[in-house]
C-alpha cells in the first residue's frame, strides 16, 4: 500500500493492485503497508484510512483510564472500535456507507465468531469451488443489473468464478458467516476486477496496467478467510474477561439522538471525511452494488446526499448556499464570500460551486459540535483528526474553523495536536506544536482536533 502523501488527498490511503495474476500470500502482502494495515484484524478490509490503530489505542489509554464508552460517529471499517474492544471497552459507531458498516461490525465483533463453524464453511467453499471449477457448472447468480461501467468490470471467466463464490454465498444460513463471506469477497473483489484505486477507482486500462483476464479468484477468497480465522483465534486471546459490546448503526450520526442516550459517552475518537471531496460511495461503488447495498443511482444519490459535508458535485448547481448556524467565524465567512467571488466565467466549476461545498461542509461541522455536546458525558472527550485543504489556490484551516465552532456551541477546545510529518500517529497526540507555528499557508497536514463537554 502507498501512501500518498503528495497527493491533495491526504486522507486516502490505497493498496497496490497485484501485478500479475497469482495469488498472493496475502491480500495485504506489500512491505510498505501502514503498520496497522499488518495488524491482525485491520488489516481485513482495505479502505480510505484517517488514522491508525496507533493513534487510537494510544487515544484510548490516555483517556480511559477505567472502562467505558467509545463512540466514532465516522467509523469507516471500524479501527476505533477494534481497538476499544480489545481494551475492554463498550463501543458505538455510526457508519452510512453500508459497505464500510458491514466491515466495521463484522470486525468488531471477531472475537465473539463461532471460529468451528467458520472452519468448516471455508473447507466447504473450498471443496465447492474445486468441484465447480472442474465441471461444467452454471452460477445461479447473475452480476447485479443496475451496476454500469465504461470498461468490462470482471471478463468472463473471473466473472464466472465470482458467481459461483456468490452463489456459495447465498446458500449459507448462518448471517454471522454469511457477512464473513461477504467481506472476503467484498475486501478482495477489485484486485481481479479491471479496474484498480489511482486513488480513486478507475480502468486499469487508463492507469496503463494490463487487463486481468483470468485470476484464481477462490483460492485468493479462501486465504483471505483463513487469515480471518488467524484474526479471530489472536483477537480472542486479546479480550480478557467479559467481552464488551460493540454496536454498529448504518445510519447518519447526525440521527444519534433516535438510538443513543443523552450524555453517555466518555470518548469520541473519530476522523470525518475532510474537506477533500473524496468520494466514499463512487470509490465503493463496486461493493455497494455487488453486495447489493444499492440497485440504482437514485440509491447512491441518496448516500451522497447523507454524507458529512455532501460532495461539491452535489452542492456545486445550488445558486448559493450559506453558513446556517450562529456565530460562524468570520475569517471563514470571508473565505468563503472570496471563494464565491473567483473564477466566475467558468460556471459550476468555478468559485461558487466551492463556496458552496465550503458552506456546507462548515454547517455539517456545526452539527457535529452540537451532537458531540449532547451525546458526550460531563468531562468527556472527543478526538477529531481532520485534514485541512486548498481549494482554489485558498488554503482552508479546516481543524482552526472546527474547534471554532466547536467553542461556539459551548465545548472547550483543550488543543489541536499536530503531527510533524503528514502522518497520523502517536505523534498527533505526543505533539504540542501548533499548526500556526509550523505549517506554511500552503501545506496539507492533518490535525487532531481536542474537545471537552465542561
Ligand atoms: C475518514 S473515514 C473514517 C475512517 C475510520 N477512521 C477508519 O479508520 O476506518 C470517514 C467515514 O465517514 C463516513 N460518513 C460520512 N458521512 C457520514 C455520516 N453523516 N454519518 C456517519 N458516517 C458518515 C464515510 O462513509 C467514511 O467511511
Amino acid at each position: 500500500m502507498k501512501r500518498l502523501d503528495n497527493n491533495p488527498a491526504l486522507q486516502l490511503e490505497v493498496f497496490s493492485e497485484a501485478s500479475d495474476t497469482r495469488p498472493p500470500k496475502s491480500v495485504f502482502s506489500d512491505p510498505s503497508f501502514a503498520i496497522n494495515k499488518s495488524m491482525p484484524v485491520h488489516r481485513w478490509v482495505p479502505w480510505i484510512a484517517g488514522f491508525s490503530k496507533e493513534f487510537v489505542s494510544d487515544a484510548l489509554d490516555r483517556h480511559l483510564r477505567k472502562s467505558g464508552l467509545v463512540l466514532d460517529p465516522f467509523a469507516g471499517v471500524g479501527t476505533t472500535l477494534v481497538e476499544s474492544i480489545i481494551r475492554g471497552h463498550c463501543a458505538v459507531g455510526f457508519e452510512i456507507n453500508p459497505y464500510a458498516e458491514l466491515a466495521c461490525r463484522v470486525k468488531s465483533n471477531a472475537h465473539s465468531f463461532p471460529i468451528d463453524l467458520f472452519r468448516r464453511t471455508v473447507r466447504a467453499y473450498r471443496d465447492f469451488y474445486t468441484s465447480v471449477s472442474s465441471n461444467g457448472y452454471v452460477p445461479k447468480s447473475i452480476a447485479p443489473e443496475g451496476f454500469n461501467t465504461r470498461g468490462k468490470f470482471y471478463s468472463n471467466r473471473v466473472l464466472r468464478k465470482v458467481l459461483a463464490t456468490l452463489d456459495f454465498i447465498h446458500f449459507g444460513a448462518d448471517k454471522q458467516v454469511i457477512d464473513l463471506l461477504k467481506l472476503a469477497f467484498a475486501s478482495t473483489m477489485i484486485t481481479y476486477s479491471n479496474y484498480s484505486y489511482e486513488p480513486s477507482l478507475s480502468r486499469r486500462e487508463s492507469a496503463g496496467k494490463s487487463q486481468v483476464e483470468d485470476f484464481p479468484v477462490g483460492e485468493l477468497i479462501a486465504s483471505k478467510l483463513d487469515e480471518m480465522i488467524d484474526d479471530m483465534i489472536w483477537i480472542r486471546s486479546q479480550v480478557v474477561g467479559k467481552p464488551p459490546n460493540s454496536l454498529v448503526f448504518n445510519k447518519s450520526f447526525f440521527d444519534c439522538r433516535d438510538v443513543m442516550d443523552r450524555s453517555s459517552v466518555d470518548l469520541v475518537v473519530t476522523s470525518p471525511p475532510y474537506l477533500n471531496n473524496y468520494h466514499y460511495n463512487r470509490n465503493t461503488r463496486p461493493h455497494l452494488y455487488w453486495l447489493n447495498f444499492v440497485k440504482s443511482p437514485a440509491e447512491m444519490k441518496v448516500l451522497e446526499e447523507n454524507n458529512f459535508g455532501k460532495y461539491w458535485q452535489t452542492v456545486r448547481d445550488a445558486s448559493r448556499i450559506d453558513i446556517a448556524f450562529p456565530y460562524p467565524p468570520k475569517s471563514l465567512v470571508d473565505c468563503i464570500e472570496g471563494m464565491r467571488r473567483k473564477n466566475t466565467e467558468k460556471g459550476i466549476y468555478g468559485g461558487n460551486g466551492w463556496a458552496n461545498y465550503i458552506s456546507t461542509y462548515f454547517n455539517d461541522c456545526y452539527r457535529l459540535a452540537v451532537n458531540l455536546k449532547w451525546v458526550l458525558k460531563r468531562r468527556g472527550t472527543a478526538l477529531i483528526v481532520i485534514g485541512n485543504n486548498i481549494l482554489q489556490g485558498e488554503m482552508i484551516p479546516t481543524d482552526h474553523y472546527l474547534a471554532d465552532v466547536a467553542k461556539s456551541v459551548g465545548l472547550e477546545v483543550i488543543d489541536i495536536h499536530v503531527p510533524r510529518e503528514f502522518r497520523i500517529g502517536n505523534s498527533i497526540i505526543n505533539s504540542k506544536v501548533r499548526v500556526g507555528k509550523t505549517q506554511k499557508s500552503n501545506t496539507l497536514y492533518e490535525a487532531g482536533v481536542e474537545l471537552r463537554k465542561k
